[in-house]
């Protein structure tokens, strides 16, 4: 039984993306299809409800990405917003708005948001020491900062969040961080901002997560689980930046709200906007009600990477509001790997949803049916061309498609496309069928609202195979001869079943629905999602047309060279030195390498690059001066072995005189490594 009319209405939203590069299918596998073919349900149900999503234009990924291209923030986000917005339009998701969050009203109600926590004292105002870029003259947060995650040691975590474990993080707790704008170690330097006590929300965050076991997926609950386990910190909501909202007080002057404070609250403006475009009372989908079961249900879709925010400091944000409601549920999904590899938009490694559209004209459906098939529900899922086509071919064309074809050209065949009934109206008179189809429609139901989309499919797929075999088994095209009016009554019932396909394919197939609608001649072209499906006798079919197409080798393979070009050209260029001339063997002999240990490293004073060694060479200790430090902190490489020219004329460097040259290899970044021995060789074994 669906559990839709629990609630009076739905607000649904989708993670607003960065409006700072173009989509691709992980974009769409993650927040953006489960959140349409829901929607598209709810609204077939005849549901209130009101589907909201917009670009993120804040924030440290859009002005570095305005750095990479050398323009301003102002011309990334109008070139991305654009594109991003046309894009989702032509593929289909049926946003009620894609709204903005550098639009006026997006930034007073932020403003708004951020007064009314501060009036109410939620703010913890403090002086701390941030990372500083010196050459710069800029503070480090979010992404203009980047180190090794102190939970899971991945060396590329964010200021604000490891994308591999998805810890959210303060700069501070980064492990050698990094300035992403001079590459350098930045200092620090006291700021003041204002910061979001978790820690006093905790407890009410554990009792309110803990209601949501078993209905919440487990992945987010999980996560949710973990971070709060190990303890919330007070997190700040404002930014030393100079792109995005003003903090709306006088002593903030020059300070810009954190984006993760203002784009979730970008859901809400949004909202806003479309209720005055629409005559609608935006509240009603936002706010508390008088009384709790006029509450709206509110569902956020989004990626992993962003459950965090969405089910922690967003409710905090909501609840030291007081007046806005909280979600309901977050149907987070996991990531979409692509042809074995990760999607990455620095690499280029990624289907562009932009480029798809330009490739496959028409093809919306094959994408939304083969992303749908693989959504990465529970766990990350792969995307690969073979697959695609496959899909396409042995499931939409030879299962779905063909039913539909066979049965329009057996009608036409026999009897001109014309259905004929002693009855008025003509009904699905077969028993089985009927039952089956209940079976699967209302399973289908179950699922969606459950957020199983992948599942919903098969249910949608397993009606197609029912008619198949249906069709295989009644032969009309034998009983034409012998039987007709047999073969006339189970092509009816056949069409029968393609009303029902093209009502339950709407969440899932859109355009092939409106397509099976106008084969079928159904008034109007629009069709219930649980109406019981009747034809007039005397009804007119129009002319078949092939509802899909087979996906040919060449445009696969085209595809997957496309992809392997791409990652090709990204790849950084290796920049080897050219080989040097030819020696003889001699003064290759005359080198004496040994094998040694370091057992004492200090740094050169007033020097950046130099370190002083002591080298246990097995023939003696002895002083060596190595250019390293930038590369090896001293205490780091105690006990190391290396490889040491021994007999090398003695260099008085920075005044220290040393003796011999520890052989490192450099590659072409020049990042500089030991050449050590893998085994453990004692003191002075020689190297030739
Ligand atoms: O991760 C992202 O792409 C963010 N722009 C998502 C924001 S979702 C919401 F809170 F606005
Ligand atoms: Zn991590």
């Amino acid at each position: 039984m669906s559990q839709l009319n629990k609630f009076k209405r739905y607000t649904i939203t989708s993670a607003l993306p960065y409006a700072n590069g173009p989509l691709h299918i992980g974009h769409l596998a993650g927040a953006y299809l489960p959140a349409d073919i829901f929607v598209r349900y709810l609204r077939l149900k005849k549901q209130d409800v009101v589907y909201i999503c917009g670009s993120d234009e804040h924030g440290a990924a859009i002005t570095i990405k305005a750095k990479k291209e050398n323009t301003t923030p102002q011309a990334i986000i109008d070139k991305y917003h654009a594109q991003i917005r046309d894009s989702f339009a032509e593929f289909g998701i049926s946003f009620d708005i894609y709204h903005r969050t550098s639009s006026p009203i997006h930034h007073d109600l932020s403003q708004e948001f951020f007064l009314n926590l501060y009036e109410k004292d939620e703010f913890i105002e403090k002086y701390s020491e941030q990372y500083y870029d010196e050459d710069f003259h800029q503070f480090l947060a979010d992404r203009y900062i980047t180190g090794t995650c102190p939970n899971c040691s991945n060396p590329n975590a964010y200021g604000d969040q490891c994308e591999n474990c998805g810890t959210s993080l303060n700069p501070t707790d980064l492990i050698n961080p990094i300035s992403t704008l001079s590459g350098k170690t930045p200092v620090l330097k006291p700021t003041k901002h204002w910061y979001l006590p978790l820690d006093k929300y905790q407890p009410w965050l554990e009792k309110w997560i803990d209601e949501k076991e078993g209905e919440w997926k487990v992945n987010v609950f999980g996560q949710c689980k973990s971070w709060l386990k190990s303890g919330l910190q007070p997190r700040s909501m404002t930014r030393d930046l100079d792109w995005g909202i003003d903090v709306p007080l006088e002593e903030a002057k020059g300070k810009k709200l954190y984006v993760w404070m203002d784009a979730p609250i970008g859901y809400i403006s949004a909202t806003k906007q479309w209720a005055i475009d629409n005559n609608k009372d935006w509240k009603l989908y936002w706010k508390k009600q008088a009384k709790e079961e006029d509450n709206s249900c509110l569902i956020h879709f989004i990626g992993k990477d962003n459950i965090v925010f969405h089910c922690i400091i967003f409710p905090a944000i909501l609840q030291a509001h007081g007046e806005y409601i909280l979600p309901q549920n977050v149907p987070a999904n996991e990531f979409l790997n692509l042809e074995g590899d990760k999607l990455s938009t620095s690499r280029n490694h990624a289907v562009w949803l932009h480029e798809y559209l330009e490739e496959f004209p028409g093809k919306q459906d094959e994408l939304r049916y083969v992303l749908t098939s693989i959504l990465p529900e529970t766990s990350d899922s792969e995307f690969t061309w073979k697959d695609y086509q496959a899909r396409v071919n042995n499931e939409l064309v030879a299962i779905l498609g063909n039913f539909v074809n066979r049965v329009m050209i057996l009608m036409h065949k026999f009897f001109d496309g014309k259905l004929e009934s002693e009855q008025e109206r003509i009904a699905l008179d077969e028993p089985f069928i009927q039952s089956e189809l209940d079976r699967l429609h209302q399973e289908l139901e179950q699922n969606i609202e459950t957020y199983r989309f992948r599942q919903s499919l098969q249910n949608l797929m397993d009606i197609a195979r029912l008619g198949n075999k249906y069709l295989t088994e009644k032969e009309p095209w034998k009983t034409i001869k012998t039987d007709p009016e047999d073969a006339r009554k189970t092509l009816h019932n056949c069409l029968v079943l393609i009303g029902h396909l093209a009502a339950s394919m709407q969440p899932f197939l859109p355009s092939t629905a409106i397509k099976t609608l106008q084969m079928l001649n159904w008034e109007g072209g629009k069709i219930g999602f649980d109406q019981a499906i009747t034809f007039k006798s005397g009804h007119q079919l129009n002319a078949p047309a092939l509802l899909f197409e087979k996906v040919e080798d060449d445009t696969i393979n085209a595809q997957i060279e496309k992809l392997a070009a791409k990652k090709q050209a990204s790849a950084p260029a290796l920049q080897l030195p050219p080989a040097k001339e030819n020696i003889n063997y001699e003064a290759f002999a005359g080198m004496d390498i040994r094998i040694g240990t370091i057992i004492e490293a200090e740094k050169v004073a007033k020097t950046k690059k130099l370190l002083k060694l002591k080298i246990d060479t097995g023939l003696d200790q002895r002083t060596v001066v190595s250019g390293i430090a930038e590369h090896y902190e001293p205490e780091a490489i105690i006990g190391r072995k290396v490889s040491i020219l021994v007999n090398l004329e003695p260099r008085e460097i920075k005044g220290i005189l040393s003796q011999g040259m520890i052989l490192m290899a450099e590659d072409a970044q020049g990042k500089l490594s030991f050449v050590s021995p893998v085994d453990d060789l004692h003191n002075g074994s020689v190297v030739r």
